[in-house]
């Protein structure tokens, strides 16, 4: 076991032992490749490093109550991968590769699986990448697959509390029917300086609007939007915004929970009416919002409307359950009643 403070740990990158490899060339996938390197070596001319061939994918792997470690819902990233390479036009690793490879990353790297109890787990990296040396702006035809993975922390522990968000009146994420539904890496950079200047005010996160009329909501900058409204759960649809699995898996629990849920369009106004509004992601699952405010700027001082939800950090009661929810389940600590924890063999 390496010795890591299990509860101080963060959600950044981290030297472990192993990545795992595969190149594509020549139209087919090499053999799967342990490299104890950590690092690569590219020609300066490859594809990623000029026209952005590139996409990603996170999950996470957790030692549950039991002391069986899991992945939870590989196939799903393994499917939204697939979606993203098909629009970057880059060959895609086959679902049974995708997942056997996070196995072996898992495996190899297993002093580095936090323990149960201690809230933490381990962020899993796929990683797929043109390398072909080339000029002309073609889909690169040589890539490759690496899976990587961190340790990571809880923000929370076993309870949440509340933070906040800023509107993005003059800053997009997603061009109208651009890249913002794909996990591409080039849909990211262009949130750091607004990322920048909202957290130098206060705001935890950026909550993109639809780019062409600004009046609906699109999704946080790292994450989906929901909210919930008496015993409804809301969720914007968009072709724009990334299809999260925590959104998708928390759908699945306020629908167990006897909740209606809603995917629809969400205007910006109807925050106002909100019981409560979270973030939610892999990284932290759900990130509840104290407050929203709209200005018109994130660099201005003005702000136009402040959308109030719980204050000093307190948090709803359904985000709590829900999030309860989920980590009981990633945990082993509630049943896996719609089999989303992909089981490693006993022993591991
Ligand atoms: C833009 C964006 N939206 C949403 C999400 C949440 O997706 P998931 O729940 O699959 O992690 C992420 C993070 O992965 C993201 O980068």
């Amino acid at each position: 076991m390496a010795n890591i403070n299990w509860d101080k740990l963060g959600f950044d990158a981290y030297e472990t032992n192993t990545v795992i490899l595969s190149h594509y060339k020549d139209g087919k996938w090499s053999p799967i490749r342990r490299s104890d390197e950590f690092s690569f070596t590219f020609d300066p001319f490859a594809a990623v490093f000029h026209y952005a061939t590139s996409c990603f994918e996170g999950m996470k792997a957790f030692r549950q109550k039991n002391g069986r470690a899991c992945i939870f819902r590989p196939e799903e990233n393994a499917k939204r991968m697939q979606r993203t390479a098909d629009y970057l036009g880059l060959p895609a690793p086959t679902k049974e590769m995708f997942i056997k490879m996070s196995e072996e990353c898992v495996k190899a790297n297993i002093e580095f699986l936090p323990p149960y109890g201690h809230h933490a787990s381990m962020y899993i990296r796929p990683l797929l990448i043109g390398m072909r040396p080339q000029m002309q702006l073609i889909p690169p035809t040589e890539c490759v697959f690496a899976v990587m993975c961190a340790p990571a922390g809880s923000y929370y522990g076993e309870n949440l509390s509340s933070f906040s968000a800023v509107i993005a009146r003059n800053y997009d994420r997603a061009a109208p029917q651009g890249s913002g539904s794909y996990k591409v890496g080039a849909n990211y950079p262009c949130s750091f300086k607004p990322y920048k200047m909202a957290h130098e005010q206060g705001y935890t996160e950026i909550l993109y609007l639809n780019s062409a009329t600004k009046q609906y909501i699109d999704e946080y900058g790292s994450s989906n939007f929901f909210a919930i409204k008496g015993n409804t759960y809301v969720t914007p649809l968009s072709d724009s915004v990334l299809p999260s699995i925590t959104n998708k898996s928390l759908q699945q629990v306020a629908m167990d929970f006897g909740m209606t849920v809603e995917k629809r369009k969400v205007p910006v106004e109807e925050l106002a009416e909100f019981d409560e509004a979270a973030a939610c992601g892999t990284a932290v699952v759900i990130t509840p919002m104290s407050h929203i405010d709209d200005k018109p700027t994130i660099e201005g001082k003005e702000v136009t409307k402040v959308y109030k939800f719980f204050q000093d950090g307190k948090v709803g009661p359904v985000c709590s359950k829900l999030y309860k929810t989920i980590t009981g389940i990633q945990f082993g600590e509630l049943p896996d009643t719609h089999g989303w924890c992909y089981m490693l063999p006993e022993g591991i």
